[in-house]
Parts: structure tokens; C-alpha cells; sequence
């Protein structure tokens, strides 16, 4: 892997072979007073001890850690790092290394953004999700319940390390997880890119560190944009309205799997792009294509009408809604989006159809 930096006064992204030196220099010019790492608990197994042997600078760093999984993604797993760090003597100069997946990057960023109203951190994405989507942009956060982050705030990081290296540590399925966001930033860029990404195959290490950092170069053009998500960065939410809803519901669900982020947005995609097609005119031969792609990758999931019905009605929690609205983003085609589109619900009904009889 060559050198690959954007250069940014917060949030610059590095994917080098050489990260022990970028690493350093960051630390040098920040001369932080402790250093916190935070794992979750499989992290701390599978990623902190490479973490640890090629960052050889670090001095005792102090160890903080999570239990794996969306279902901690809450406020109080935050209050007991916040005391944690507390309790270790952490002050407003101490720096959070945020070791891990998209929960990791996710909390770590949120509790470090309010911890003494603000200390820095650092993410080095551990799972591919991480490394092309929640790393990048700032944003940081919590879910409410099972309601998809709902409680949260944008700041960037100081910086984003991306080793893909780390994917080795990956159970497969995680890394088909973290395939749908490169799939969406696809279908809201360019036919190149979504043509390029059906190459993908994590075991060609070089060809996947190209395709990460095509999507790090997608994802931080539109964050560059609109950082604070007012107007394109909404795009970035494409398959994200049902897929959130979804994967909501399935998660509180005692009678559902509970879904990977990746394997709900997939299957939001889906949704969002017959839902295009039936409103926006979206190409019905490239939908048929779309649909075939992503269910190579991700398997079908049953939904009961009464299922259907209470995705439905978690709509009402999206993020992007306001005065009332649901507003969902939708395709006219490959690479030309159109946002806050109001769809009524029989149309979300009858997306749920032709994804179960496709
Ligand atoms: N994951 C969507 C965004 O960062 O805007």
C-alpha cells in the first residue's frame, strides 16, 4: 500500500504502510498527558496486541474496554467510561485511541467529544464498516433503545488511522457488513465506482486497500461538503431510512435474528431503489441488477405483514425527518440522487413485496 493522506486541519485519514511514523508525529504535536485506548472485548484479543506491537512509542497506555456489539451501544456504557476516566486521572489534555469497529469509533468518539466538555481522539477502524464509513465524518454517538443513533454529536477525530491489515481479525460476515456501504457509496457516486466495487474480494489485500480508500475519497467529499448533514450529506443515508428502521426492529425483536448494520442497509437498498424506480423513474433493468448483486452477498431475511407494519411505524424516529416528514433518499440513477423525497406508505409496502418475491 502506498502513501494514502487527506490532509485536514481535523479529521485527516491516513492509509499507509507507514502509520507507526504518521502516529507518532500526531502524538508529538499534541503531547497528550495520558493515552486511552479503547477496545471492545474483541478487539482487545485480536487487534490490540498488533496495535501494540507496531506502535512500540506508546508508553503504558491505559486500556479501556466495552462489551462487542450494537446492543451496548448505549448511554451506559458511556456514563462507565466517562468514570472510568475519571477515576484513572484522566484531564482535558488526555487523547482517546478508538481501537475497534463502528460501535468502538462510535462511542469512543461520542464519550471523548463530551468527557470534560471535549478531549481529542484518534480512530484506527478495526472492521471494514469502520474503515470506509463510520471513522470518517465525524460523527459519534449512541442508540436510544434500539433506536439507531439517536443521541449524538459531529466532531472529527484528530485523526483517522486505517490499516487493512485488521480485516484479518474479521469474521466474514462483518466484512460483507461493511461491503454494503461500499455498494451504497456506488450507487450515490458513479456506474464507474459501483462497477469497480463488484470486484471486491477481501482476499486480494492491494485491490481492497484501493477500493477502502475510493470510498474514504467518496464519503469525505460529501462530508467536506456538508459536514453537519443539512443538505448532501443526506446521501450518505441512501437504503439508511428502512435499513435503520430494520435493523431497529430486529434487534428489539425477541422473534428476529438481529441483523448486522450492513445486512439491514442491504436490504434497505433494496427498498430504496425499487421505491425509486416506482417514483423516480430510477432504470427497472438496473434495479433488477442491483437487487440480484446485493442478494449474492446478503440473504434474504422473511418479514411478516405485522413485521412490516412495525418497521413502518420506527420511521417516525429517521434523523433526517422534519416538520413531521419522512424523508428518504432516493435515486433518479446510478450517481444522481434526490433527497427528502416523501413516499406514501403503500409504496413501502408494495418495495416489500418485490423484495420477497425477487
Ligand atoms: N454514515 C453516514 C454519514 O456519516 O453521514
Amino acid at each position: 500500500m502506498t502513501n494514502k493522506i487527506i490532509h485536514k486541519e481535523r479529521g485527516s485519514v491516513y492509509a499507509t504502510n507507514n502509520l507507526p511514523t504518521y502516529l507518532k508525529k500526531v502524538l508529538d504535536d499534541l503531547k497528550p498527558s495520558h493515552i486511552f485506548i479503547l477496545t471492545d472485548n474483541h478487539t482487545l484479543e485480536v487487534c490490540l496486541p498488533k496495535f501494540l506491537s507496531e506502535i512500540k512509542f506508546l508508553e503504558q497506555p491505559e486500556v479501556l474496554v466495552i462489551e462487542a456489539g450494537e446492543a451496548h451501544k448505549h448511554i451506559e456504557t458511556c456514563v462507565a467510561l466517562w468514570e472510568d476516566l475519571s477515576s484513572r486521572g484522566a484531564d482535558r489534555k488526555s487523547l482517546l485511541i478508538n481501537l475497534g469497529g463502528g460501535v468502538v469509533t462510535d462511542i469512543g468518539g461520542f464519550v471523548a467529544a463530551t468527557f470534560k466538555r471535549g478531549i481529542e481522539f484518534i480512530h484506527v477502524p478495526t472492521s471494514l464498516l469502520a474503515m470506509v464509513d463510520a471513522s470518517v465524518g465525524g460523527k459519534n454517538g449512541v442508540d436510544l433503545g434500539a433506536l439507531k443513533n439517536q443521541i449524538g454529536v459531529i466532531k472529527e477525530p484528530l485523526a483517522v488511522f486505517i490499516d487493512p491489515g485488521y480485516l484479518d481479525t474479521l469474521p466474514a460476515e462483518h466484512i460483507t457488513s461493511g461491503y454494503a456501504e461500499m455498494l451504497k457509496h456506488g450507487l450515490i457516486h458513479s456506474e464507474e465506482y459501483w462497477t469497480k466495487i463488484q470486484s471486491f474480494n477481501p482476499q486480494n489485500h492491494e485491490e481492497t486497500a484501493q477500493l477502502i480508500w475510493d470510498s474514504v475519497l467518496i464519503k469525505n467529499t460529501i462530508v467536506l461538503k456538508d459536514p453537519l448533514e443539512k443538505n448532501e450529506r443526506k446521501t450518505l443515508n441512501y437504503g439508511h431510512t428502512l435499513g435503520h428502521a430494520i435493523e431497529s426492529y430486529c434487534l428489539e425483536s425477541t422473534q428476529k435474528t438481529t441483523l448486522l448494520h450492513g445486512e439491514a442497509i442491504a436490504i434497505g437498498m433494496i427498498l430504496a431503489t425499487y421505491i425509486s424506480s416506482e417514483l423516480e423513474g430510477f432504470p427497472s433493468k438496473k434495479l433488477s441488477e442491483i437487487t440480484s448483486i446485493i442478494l449474492k452477498h446478503f440473504p434474504k431475511t422473511d418479514f411478516t405483514k405485522e413485521d412490516i407494519e412495525k418497521i413502518v411505524a420506527l420511521l417516525v424516529f429517521d434523523k433526517k425527518n422534519s416538520h413531521g416528514k419522512v424523508c428518504f433518499v432516493l435515486l433518479k440513477d446510478i450517481g444522481k440522487h434526490k433527497m427528502c423525497c416523501e413516499v406514501p406508505n403503500e409504496v413501502i409496502y408494495k418495495a416489500f413485496d418485490y423484495y420477497k418475491n425477487f
